[in-house]
């Protein structure tokens, strides 16, 4: 998507759509109070009239978007109202979308820039015979501001951010026998070009290093487990502590030896949203030449059921020196992780390390399908990640670590054991990650009710990938640990 910023008034060029963006209870004037009169728009937060020839104006089409009350329009509402603005006119065979806000400031011009990139986001390179009527048309948005140059910049940041969240996208929407770790590898690698620093670990390298925790889980896989480590060094001390962020990045959960069920296993495709987002973290920070020090890592396996898989009873070695009992192959997330995490501190003594996993289906049943769930030891931490998800739109919830269900996860003949049972299924695997966490401020953000939408009813989240966490986690950092 093509995006311009430019003067009210500017000549339109013909095949463009105008979308106005308006506040409830506005007074519109001629033809356009005619159609409104005609339909029951008023303006609210949510609604469009889709208006064809309309008379008085230039455009051929013209939707209007409610925002609903003035003194309750914010920045992510205006992002809302111009995808969905986009959404309602992209397949009309027109080109250009032509934007109008009720406040031109280059603010709020560029966060519906972003509410547009972001809205049209599609995942179509395998779609090889969908009829052109059917693709969207729209290739290009002009956003009317009040100075085209300052709107322009306020969008940089922005647009970095866009392009990172598509990036995830992109990883997570991936088939699974396109991106297994190897090749999720490659594509994080690929990001030195915007001046990240990446490293990647092969199986030799994590046994050298006693990961046999992670390993264990893609042991039945032929592909190879990978560990990438993204670093961004970008404060004015480059020795400076840096803030780390660990992902999980199963590529496919078969849920091994302890097969999950057919139906819907197609879904575990993304079970590797973490690691997606963590990726795209990165992304941005190192795209908007963020002032901080970052460490980025990726566990990335694949849990498959084979002659050689982990058997539910083994016994695994960890980085930590800590065994643990393998009681259901499917609870493999957290055995990811406790590796990555105890490595994240061991070698970068980060200021704080937040971990992204799809974990538990548990999360889902406890929170429902549009929260997150945010475990910490930190209150600061937890305060910052929760404030930023607030900002960006990201919704999250804070979940505790009771004391008393820490012995759930003990086992009869190794350190722990790696389920905790049904009840309180999310937080118990958030507790068992909690082992692993050596004294340093650490969040658990369980992602797995999040990191996917079917359907979506967020204009700026398409069906499918949400790219949930790289928004959230790039506002923290800029707004709490750079410069
Ligand atoms: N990747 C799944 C969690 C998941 C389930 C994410 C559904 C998204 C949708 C995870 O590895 C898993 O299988 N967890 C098990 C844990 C259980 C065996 C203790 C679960 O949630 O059922
Ligand atoms: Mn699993
Ligand atoms: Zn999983």
């Amino acid at each position: 998507m093509d995006i311009e910023f430019v003067a009210a008034g500017a000549a339109l060029s013909p095949k463009t759509a105008l979308g106005r963006l308006v506040h409830e209870g506005v007074a519109l004037d001629g033809a356009l109070a005619q159609a409104v009169a005609a339909s029951r728009f008023t303006g609210a937060k949510g609604q469009t009239l889709d208006v064809l020839a309309p008379a008085g104006v230039d455009a051929a089409r013209l939707v209007l978007v409610g925002l609903g009350k003035a003194e309750a329009v914010d920045a992510l509402g205006i992002e809302h109202a111009a995808a969905a603005a986009y959404s309602a006119v992209k397949a009309s065979g027109l080109t250009t979308l032509r934007l109008e806000l009720p406040d031109a400031s280059a603010e709020l011009a560029a966060r519906a820039a972003l509410g547009v990139r972001l809205g049209s986001y599609r995942f179509d390179k395998y779609r090889t015979k969908e009829p052109a009527e059917k693709k969207p048309s729209i290739v290009k948005a002009e956003i009317v501001a009040a100075g085209a140059d300052a709107a322009f910049a306020a969008f940089a940041p922005l647009a970095a951010l866009a392009d990172a969240v598509s990036f995830t996208r992109d990883l997570v929407s991936e088939p699974p026998n396109v991106l297994y770790p190897a090749e999720f590898a490659a594509r994080v690698k690929a990001l030195e070009s915007l001046g990240l620093e990446v490293e990647v670990l092969g199986e030799a390298e994590m046994m050298k290093l006693g990961m046999g925790s992670l390993l264990g889980v893609g042991q039945g896989s032929v592909r190879d487990s990978q560990l990438a480590i993204l670093k961004w060094y970008g404060a004015d001390d480059k020795k400076a502590q840096p803030v780390a962020f660990v992902g999980k990045g199963v590529c496919f959960d078969s849920g091994g030896i302890s097969l999950k069920p057919a139906e819907n296993m197609e879904d575990m495709k993304w079970d590797m949203g973490g690691a997606g987002a963590v990726a795209g973290l990165m992304h941005v920070l190192a795209g908007r030449k963020a002032k901080v020090n970052a460490i980025g890592i990726l566990g990335l396996v694949e849990n498959m059921p084979d002659g050689n898989a982990q058997r539910p009873g083994d016994v695994v070695t960890s980085m930590s020196g800590q065994t643990i009992e393998i009681i259901n192959t499917d609870a493999e997330g957290r055995l990811v992780l406790a590796d990555a995490i105890w490595y994240c501190q061991d070698r970068f003594k980060p200021k704080f390390m937040v971990d992204l996993a799809t974990l538990t289906g548990a999360i889902i049943v406890a929170l429902g399908n549009d929260l997150a769930g945010c475990y910490s030891n930190n209150e600061e931490l937890a305060a910052n990640l929760i404030a930023a998800s607030n900002t960006e739109g990201e919704p999250l919830w804070r979940m505790p670590l009771p004391a008393q269900y820490d012995k759930n996860i003990d086992s009869m003949i190794a350190d722990m054991k790696n389920t905790g049972g049904r009840p309180g299924g999310s937080i118990t695997a958030a507790m068992f990650i909690q082992r692993f966490v050596n004294g340093v401020p650490w969040a658990h953000l369980d992602i797995a009710s999040t990191a996917w939408k079917k359907p979506s009813s967020i204009p700026t989240s398409p069906e499918g990938a949400t790219g949930y966490g790289v928004r959230l986690l790039n506002r923290m950092v800029a707004e709490k640990y750079e410069g």
